[in-house]
């Protein structure tokens, strides 16, 4: 890198935060801060009525001291001055699952805890709440100089942000993320709270009613909620758990708006969204949808073939993989709807537009010329060379580690084989009870002859795919065999693998002499091929995909800092990285295709029309159905129906699951759980006319709370609003 492009590294650093979107920008996921200088116009010429501060202030209480990131994965947010907690139902599905039983049954019956004393502990789970975020781009970046290399501009950065930490250490945790391809620095403080319990949840045929049928769909009627309380010390401080710990008070909690958001209506949604890659060239888009999905659909599609064929016949077998297929069918879908959007949209083309104008315009500048005409040049064939290894990458992924059990469940014992080959008895010993302690967890959800099948199945795609280059003596040999010879290879497989055959025996082996069980295990076909396959991965795919990614990071930096320099008016937001961000628009059906046009709103008349009895996804709590047949919504109703989703063009993405959808005055009007299927291309190409993100209407959360689970006392604890601002109301009256 140039000292010259440092400088403007740091120039254009600068220049990100002056920008002023011109045009209404409905796309985007915007750092908070950052809102009163880029969006506050256009959110207010949108509808919004409160001002930045209102969002994000570090000197006061903001709306931003309710959003919590929940376990990492999920957004929540506090709606009560004691802690209240609320996030999807698929967000809290691991703690509700991990406290039902078969007498006890959360998951299907649903959990409302009636007080304090009946609400669940959950060791692990953590609710953190951003304090402040600062830009320190200039901090990192101090040092950095032209002549370095990758490998001393890396470590000059890592000494600069230890720096950083250990100058702001203080009572909050720390991270410095790079936004942007690390054009952007940014250091977070928060606050993480270890002591978050259960206080309710619905039944699953309210919280995942239409389950993987209706997932990624639009007309939609899930109730996808959980509702949880996070705990602190009697200093309000974080504190490990303790029934010693008292409700935390928040330094602000949402306001609950039970009014409706009407068509056209503003919205925003504030949240974690996880990743998103806006600015990639056209051809690792072209491969996406014409490479990357479609094999990874395709192993998939077996896999999935395979599970539903078992759980169709064996109730058993559906209550151990429901949970596993929900996992493997979730991204499976949302790749073919993004395939399909992506050509509706004809992404590749309007990326090519993109970068045609953008190489027209540095060509008649002699400046930008010398700075950026390498970078799309490079970038693509950097992506093009790639290919092949992404392939293989994928393949291993989706067929070795997310498609095979045994395979994954082996990778894990890498730990006790190398301390078994470095004679570590003492260790070995410690790690491998350890392990069998935690085998009950394996063979409680594991079915083995499915297991095979998936194998028999995936195993030929995963050698295919393996470059000989390379590739280890045991995979050449298993590449070089006929169909027949590897099926009857699997089946001796699995049917030697001791961790199988006989789990208690497994379990007592690893107690009682494990240097016996890992001697055993290495010389078994089974660990023999989790061994080459993961090394392989380890060894030959990842240093490869690695030394590609420091390269191509490096370009799309440069390329995100030309197309900002290039065309100053167009609105630039960095790609989504698991950081607090704000995206806003308005509530609005949309038109899937050539002739139907989707409303915004559902109603619980929908969810009845969707009853179908006994099925397992479809089915319905006979109380539900009786609260619709009387009509009894009580406060919630919006005239004589019940309100149950609604949709607005909010640019969201995973990880926004469980954010507040607020209105104009920044009042809690929803829950966001989902984006519909023609839009899910939103992570790479955002197009407004097709992009909507699904939310639970809150007016059905508290119905369920309250109607149908008789646990009015948490709504009690909320600050509601029942009318409307008095301007709009009296506006409402004069309306013909
Ligand atoms: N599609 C939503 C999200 O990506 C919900 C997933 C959970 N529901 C399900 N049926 N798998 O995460
Ligand atoms: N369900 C997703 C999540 O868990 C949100 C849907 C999306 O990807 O937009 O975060």
């Amino acid at each position: 890198m140039t000292k010259r492009l440092v400088n403007r590294m740091m120039a254009v650093c600068i220049a990100f935060v002056m920008i002023i979107p011109s045009s209404s920008a409905k796309e985007g996921m915007w750092i908070p801060y950052l809102i009163g200088q880029l969006n506050a116009d256009d959110m207010a010429s949108m509808g919004m009525e409160i001002s930045a501060q209102d969002i994000y202030d570090v000197n006061q209480s903001s709306l931003k001291d309710a959003i919590v990131h929940f376990g990492g994965g999920c957004t929540a947010e506090l709606i009560s001055s004691k802690g209240l907690l609320l996030t999807n139902h698929h967000c809290g599905y691991g703690q509700i699952q991990s406290h039902s039983s078969l007498e006890n049954n959360y998951l299907q019956n649903g959990f409302w805890a009636m007080n304090g004393k009946e609400e669940l502990t959950n060791p692990g789970l953590t609710a953190s709440i951003v304090k402040y975020m600062n830009d320190v781009t200039n901090e990192v970046l101090s040092g950095v100089i032209a002549t370095m290399d990758k490998e001393q501009r890396a470590a000059k950065i890592r000494e600069n942000v230890e720096k950083i930490l250990a100058d702001n250490e203080g009572e909050y945790e720390l991270e410095v993320k790079p936004f942007a391809y690390g054009n952007q620095y940014i250091l977070i403080a928060k606050e993480v709270f270890k002591d978050v319990r259960l206080v309710g949840a619905p039944p699953s045929s309210i919280g995942k009613y239409g389950a993987d049928t209706d997932n990624w769909m639009w007309p939609r009627h899930t109730g996808d909620f959980s509702i949880f309380r996070v705990y602190a010390g009697t200093d309000n401080k974080p504190a490990e758990y303790s029934e010693a710990n008292v409700p935390y008070t928040p330094a602000q909690h949402l306001k609950v708006n039970l009014m409706g958001a009407k068509p056209n209506e503003f919205t925003m949604i504030y949240g974690f969204p996880g990743s998103t890659n806006e600015y990639l060239p056209s051809n690792e888009i072209a491969f996406i949808i014409n490479e990357y999905d479609p094999a990874r659909i395709a192993v998939r599609e077996s896999l999935l073939e395979t599970l539903d064929k078992k759980m169709r016949e064996s109730d058993a077998t559906r209550i151990q993989y429901a949970s596993k297929y929900a996992r493997i069918s979730n991204a499976w879908k949302k790749w073919i709807g993004e395939v399909k959007g992506m050509k509706t949209t004809k992404a590749v083309e309007r990326k090519q537009k993109l970068e045609r104008e953008f190489t027209e315009a540095i060509n008649k500048n002699d400046d930008w010329k010398s700075q950026y005409a390498d970078v799309l040049p490079e970038l693509m064939k950097l992506y093009d060379d790639r290919k092949p290894l992404m392939m293989q990458r994928y393949m291993f992924l989706e067929t070795m580690y997310y498609g095979n059990e045994l395979m994954r469940h082996l990778y894990g014992y890498r730990k006790l084989v190398s301390l078994y080959e470095e004679d570590n008895t003492e260790a070995l010993e410690t790690e491998a009870a350890k392990k069998a302690e935690s085998l009950a967890g394996f063979y409680k959800n594991y079915d083995s002859e499915l297991d095979e099948k998936a194998m028999k199945a995936l195993l030929p795609v995963y050698l295919n795919a393996v470059s000989t280059e390379g590739a280890s003596e045991l995979l050449l040999k298993l590449k070089a065999m006929d169909e027949v010879t590897l099926n009857k290879y699997v089946t001796n497989l699995y049917a030697k693998s001791m961790v199988i055959a006989d789990p208690e025996k497994w379990s007592a082996s690893l107690k009682d002499n494990p240097k016996k069980a890992i001697k055993t295990l290495l010389k078994s076909d089974a660990y023999q091929l989790a061994s080459a396959s993961w090394t392989n991965f380890i060894d030959v795919i990842n240093p490869q995909t690695s030394a590609y990614e420091v390269k191509i990071e490096e370009l799309q930096a440069r390329y995100m800092m030309g197309l900002k320099e290039v065309f100053p008016q167009r609105p630039f937001y960095p790609d989504a990285n698991s950081t607090l961000r704000v995206a806003y628009g308005k509530v609005e059906g949309y038109k899937p295709m050539d002739g139907v046009q989707y409303g915004s709103h559902t109603y619980l008349d929908g969810v009845i029309e969707k009853y179908i009895p006994g099925d397992y996804e479809f089915d319905l709590p006979e109380k539900l159905i009786q609260l619709y047949k009387t009509k009894d919504y009580g406060i919630y109703a919006e005239g004589d129906k019940m309100p149950v989703c609604f949709i607005a063009s909010n640019h969201t993405t995973g990880g926004n699951s469980g954010s507040p959808a607020l209105n104009g005055r920044g009042e809690l009007i929803g829950l966001n759980f989902d984006r519909t299927w023609e839009g899910t291309m939103s992570d790479y190409n955002y197009d407004v006319s097709l992009c909507r993100n699904i939310m639970v209407d809150i007016r059905y959360v508290l119905f369920i709370v309250d109607k149908f689970a008789d646990a009015g006392y948490l709504v009690e604890e909320m600050d509601l609003i029942t009318e409307l601002p008095k301007e709009e109301a009296a506006a409402e009256e004069v309306a013909p």
